[in-house]
């Protein structure tokens, strides 16, 4: 057996470059909607792919909370949205008034589908905000073609998800809008920070009036220097220059993280097809890539209950964490507002109690991929 390593779940990989970057805008004048930004927001919209307009936000969170705003959503109507997913996406619906509608998920994927979308839909629903699990893609195009014949707006939260395609088209563009994040652990970081992507332009303008306080115009637009009007209701949900500048240099290094994140899930995965009574959470089509953020392993029938198994990786210095600790509709705030009803999200309960999410985050080698496997096989052997 290999000596005790220390290996963190994740951690954020800032380079020379991307202090250099940082440096570089803090030498200047400008720390705010500057050039960064928008040069920031255009390289992000192309490693996308074409069509993209995106609109850099402060978080995850804000992006979601400016699609509700953008589609108008307000008491009364009904938002479709996953019960495995972050609480972001529940209380961007909370936070307009309009109520959420929590459906179960897929076992294998995590992901909601279709039918289950479907079942759902009342006369009351106007919007479908869906989460790419973990990274893997929903089932996009029966989704769109749901939505579609009922008129729904379709919102993709793809926190976790950058780098995820369908048959080539990044998530996030296939829906109206596209949610991601640049969290510190994320695919890419800018510390905190986001991203609002959409292939219908004017939603993306609108988008980034909301984002600052409804302006009608950027600083480079007016005439006059100060001089605005303010048609819309808006919120300051901006990026600072900082953070842009330090997002563009971490994207020039996305192909490389996405390479060494697929390849520490498949060497992880391999390792742990060996192992009985777990199984690992991955896409169920190759059409469909995972973005490989963690390893969602579900400990279904290994003779050792899941937070024992997390006690002995964690004492054996494997950092570990869980994709979600709870589906949203038990969540506190959620279960005492609108009750909970376990039968109704198995799936979801048995991703949350029964799974550990591993590392395979670019902090991590080879050797480590085959300590947390090593210890794992122990854990579950004892
Ligand atoms: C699916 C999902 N959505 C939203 C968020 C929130 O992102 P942010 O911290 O950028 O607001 C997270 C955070 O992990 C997430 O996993």
């Amino acid at each position: 057996m290999t000596e005790r390593r220390d290996i963190p779940f994740a951690r954020p990989w800032i380079t020379d470059e991307d202090r250099a970057a940082v440096a570089r805008v803090l030498g200047g004048h400008i720390l705010t909607h500057g050039p960064e930004g928008k040069a920031f927001e255009d390289e992000f919209a192309r490693s996308l792919g074409p069509g993209a307009h995106c609109v850099s936000v402060s978080s995850c969170m804000a992006a979601l909370h400016l699609a509700s705003l953008a589609f108008g959503l307000g008491p009364g109507d009904e938002v479709i949205l996953p019960a495995m997913t972050h609480v972001a996406a529940a209380h961007a619906v909370e936070w307009v008034g309009a109520t959420p509608v929590f459906v179960d998920c897929d076992l294998r994927t995590g992901n909601v589908t279709a039918g289950a979308l479907e079942g759902a839909i009342t006369p009351r629903t106007k919007a479908l905000s869906l989460v790419h699990y973990a990274g893997i893609p929903c089932d996009m195009h029966p989704i769109v073609a749901l939505a579609e014949r009922h008129g729904l707006r379709v919102i993709e939260d793809a926190a976790i998800a950058l780098g995820a395609r369908i048959d080539g088209t990044h998530v996030g563009l296939i829906g109206d809008i596209g949610c991601f994040s640049f969290y510190p652990v994320k695919h890419i970081t800018t510390g905190e920070g986001g991203m609002v992507a959409s292939r219908h332009p004017e939603i993306a303008e609108r988008i980034g009036r909301i984002r600052a306080f409804g302006v009608d115009r950027t600083h480079a637009e007016r005439s006059t220097p100060g001089l605005y009007d303010v048609p819309v209701l808006g919120l300051n949900y901006r990026m600072s220059e900082m953070q842009a500048a330090l997002g563009r240099s971490q994207l020039t290094r996305l192909d490389r993280i996405l390479t060494v994140r697929a390849n520490n899930f498949a060497r992880l995965a391999g390792h742990l097809s060996r192992v009985r009574g777990v199984r690992v959470v991955d896409t169920d089509a190759p059409t469909r890539s995972n973005s490989h953020y963690v390893l969602t392993v579900v400990v279904e029938d290994a003779g050792i209950e899941r937070n024992e198994l997390i006690r002995k990786l964690n004492a054996d210095g494997v950092g570990t964490s869980i994709y979600y600790p709870q589906p949203v509709p038990r969540m506190a705030f959620y279960r005492e507002k609108y009750g909970y009803d376990g039968a109704r999200f198995p799936n979801a309960a048995f991703i949350s109690d029964r799974s550990i999410a591993l590392p395979i985050g670019p902090h991590i080698g080879r050797d480590e991929l085959d300590y947390v496997a090593e210890r794992f096989e122990r854990a579950v052997a004892a």
